[in-house]
């Protein structure tokens, strides 16, 4: 601890009266006694310990004390002395520790201490080591953080030096991987600094095995050769309809990919047009991917040959590794595509989208309207869902990638190309699972600097991560480990999958806010009240509004209309009030995002509201302002057709809820906030 500045209580050891008689002198009283003995754990429970001894006789004392009733305890234990320690207290109790988390290595921990951290699970995690930000993070982090801000009156503790603590305990546990647990608790925070007054250390046998890593550069290299392959083989390919290696070269065909397409078959000398191969070492040319479509059995073999072709990827469809316990076969392609130099892509997926090049690498149904967002799921039926909703909202992809099993590719090396990809402007992962957290962590965390990342992890409940662990055939971490290192890593987690959606559909088409000054205008004072709960929800500030933009404001709404946000321009109105007061929400400076509230009537049509809305955040864009504009449409099933035509125009549009365009307008914050850009 004195190694790593981390203060401790003035203490040492007493073997006579007289050593303790010099001990209190210079430690000061009071102070706490405790035997020492190797043979003694349970201090307490020895009578070994006497607390709050006020002076040098009473030190005597507690000495013979101590030692007497040790002897009576456990007549054989081996006596070193008796540990005189300066007694702490006061201020507030915490606990900074560390744990090896499976998924994520060396995570740190720190929470109120006592009974509060088991009850109200009120702690929170970072990977080690940390920087400064993020060990004050911590601390402002927990739920009880204003207890050590000083609530009520009561002094505020010193938070440098919690934040000391904590950085130097993750430099301790970094430093030495062998140490599994580490607890400081409690340590004492009060105005004047901390103190850990009691320490417990495990440790394991120290070996640490690092997952396999590669260079950001080899990385890149296998992805750009997958996703812009100049051509592709399918072994397993059939000419039988409704089979998986018939529908994934229709796919091919069909989807306009302009490479190669090869057919391996040992029986077929062509399939849907194509001249068909008995092995993929048979085919001239090169050969970027091979996408798998036998039996789980005849994939060992052919992995060999992809190696032999010089195949960077092989993308494995068939189920029956892993996911069914068949972990053996699996480990025994993982070697042999290693040892061949190929890398696996599942097994036991869909396979993969890449728009921009036309490729349909899977036998689902095909996909092609082009955009900015790069989807990844690690089970087909999310996939599938995905591929609907991008369908029917016209949610233009770059990608869509399966991932399965993760025996090799993973959410990492997809991230590490969608990072340098033009046609990639958001990300938004599946996942039940991480491999290795650390080098996702790591990613993330330069990846989020530029685009969003979106991470929708499954087991959240318990409950969920049982069903994982069968799905995938690996553990799910504990999830406010996750939770809290994603942020970490600037990561936007979205609570369920129509979350997620939301979120990348949304995110590439608004602007970065410049600030966090949010309005609410609306046309429905219902409806302003449920936004204004769900910007509390998503974590934004509904600004407040200065007298002079009151007044503003207040000459284009009726007197019984309410000023002050929201702005509630009521029920009635025609769409000149609608305009007026968007436009000035736009034009005023001090304003950063706007949230509107639309209900259907009469006076002003869905239609109507749409096009006159899209016209003025038009007319806006064109003189250089571009905010963040987000809706939300009550009314008859118009409002769909409304919500659709805003969205074309970059504004997000929601039908029939309060909560979707804000929890979207939420995430673009989040985002922004934790790539530095307010
Ligand atoms: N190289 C090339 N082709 C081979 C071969 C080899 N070594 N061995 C067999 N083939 C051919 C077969 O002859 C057959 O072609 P044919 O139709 O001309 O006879 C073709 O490859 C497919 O083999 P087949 O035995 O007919 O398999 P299948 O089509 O019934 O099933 C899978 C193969 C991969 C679809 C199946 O095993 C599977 O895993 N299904 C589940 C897929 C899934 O759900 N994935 C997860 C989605 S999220």
């Amino acid at each position: 601890m004195r190694r790593y500045g981390i203060p401790t209580p003035a203490e040492g050891l007493a073997t006579s009266q007289d050593e303790v008689v010099s001990l209190v002198k210079k430690i000061g009283t009071p102070v706490a006694m405790k035997i020492v003995s190797p043979d003694i754990l349970h201090k307490t429970d020895a009578g070994g310990v006497v607390v709050g001894v006020d002076s040098e006789a009473d030190a005597k004392d507690a000495y013979e004390k101590i030692i007497a009733n040790a002897k009576k305890y456990d007549a054989s234990a081996t006596i070193t002395g008796v540990q005189v320690q300066q007694m702490v207290g006061g201020g507030q109790e915490v606990i900074i520790g560390s744990v090896t988390d499976p998924t994520f290595g060396k995570v740190v921990a720190f929470g109120l201490g006592g009974v509060l951290v088991e009850v109200l699970k009120d702690i929170t995690f970072r990977l080690a080591p940390l920087d400064r930000n993020e060990a004050r993070s911590m601390v402002d982090g927990i739920k009880a953080a204003e207890v050590l801000q000083g609530a009520r009156g009561a002094e505020p503790v010193d938070r440098e030096a919690l934040a000391d603590v904590i950085q130097q305990v993750a430099a301790l546990v970094t430093d030495f991987p062998e140490i599994s647990e580490f607890d400081l608790n409690p340590v004492f925070a009060t105005a004047e600094g901390a103190c850990a007054a009691d320490i417990r250390i495990l440790l394991d046998d120290g070996e640490v095995t690092e997952p396999d890593r590669y260079s950001q550069q080899d990385i890149l290299q296998v992805m750009n050769r997958m996703m812009n392959p100049r051509s592709v083989a399918v072994v397993g390919a059939s000419a039988e309809d409704g089979k998986i290696g018939n529908s994934v070269m229709k796919n091919l065909q069909n989807g306009g990919f302009a490479g190669g397409i090869y057919p391996i078959n040992p029986k077929a000398t062509e399939i849907l047009g194509y001249k068909a191969y008995p092995s993929i070492t048979d085919v001239p040319g090169e050969i970027d991917v091979a996408i798998f479509t036998v039996p789980a059995k005849f994939v060992l073999a052919a992995i060999a040959e992809c190696g032999a072709k010089g195949v960077s990827t092989a993308v494995l469809i068939p189920s029956g590794f892993a996911e069914t316990g068949n972990v053996e076969l699996q480990e025994e392609v993982v070697a042999a595509a290693k040892q061949h130099g190929v890398r696996l892509l599942g097994p036991n997926i869909y396979g993969y989208y890449y728009t921009p090049q036309n490729l349909c690498a899977t036998f689902c149904t095909p996909y092609d309207v082009r955009g900015g967002v790069a989807l990844t799921s690690q089970s087909g039926g999310i996939g599938m869902a995905i591929l609907g909703y991008s369908r029917t909202t016209k949610m233009g992809v770059s990608a869509i990638v399966g991932l399965g099993n993760k025996s090799d590719i993973d959410e990492d090396d997809l991230l590490t190309y969608f990072e340098q990809d033009e046609n990639t402007q958001c990300v938004a992962m599946h996942l039940e699972d991480l491999k290795d957290g650390k080098a996702f962590v790591e990613t993330a965390k330069r990846m989020t600097k530029k685009k969003p990342v979106v991470v929708l992890k499954a087991g959240r409940t318990a409950l969920g991560a049982r069903a994982a662990s069968s799905h995938t055939g690996a553990l799910a971490g504990d999830d406010k480990v996750y939770d809290d290192v994603l942020r970490q890593a600037g990561v936007i987690r979205a609570p369920g999958l129509n979350d997620m959606l939301d979120y990348a559909r949304g995110l590439p088409l608004m602007p970065t806010p410049k600030g966090e000054n949010v309005v609410i205008i609306t046309g429905a004072g219902g409806s302003g009240v449920l936004l204004s709960d769900a910007c509390v929800e998503a974590g934004l500030s509904l600004m407040d509004i200065p007298p002079d933009l009151d007044e503003e404001f207040r000459r284009y709404i009726p007197p019984f209309g309410a000023s002050g946000n929201p702005i509630d321009i009521t029920g009635g109105e025609p769409p000149s009030t609608y305009e007026a007061t968007i436009r000035l929400g736009l034009e005023d400076p001090r304003i950063h995002a706007l949230i509107l509230g639309y209900w259907h009537t009469i006076v002003t049509p869905p239609m109507v509201f749409a096009e006159l809305t899209a016209r003025v955040v038009n007319e806006a864009r064109a003189k250089g302002i571009d905010k963040p504009v987000v809706a939300s449409l009550a009314g008859d099933t118009e409002v769909e057709k409304a919500s659709d035509y805003l969205f074309e125009h970059r504004i997000i549009a929601h039908p029939y809820t309060t909560e979707r365009p804000v929890a979207v307008l939420g995430a673009k914050y989040r985002w922004a906030r934790a790539a530095g850009l307010l």
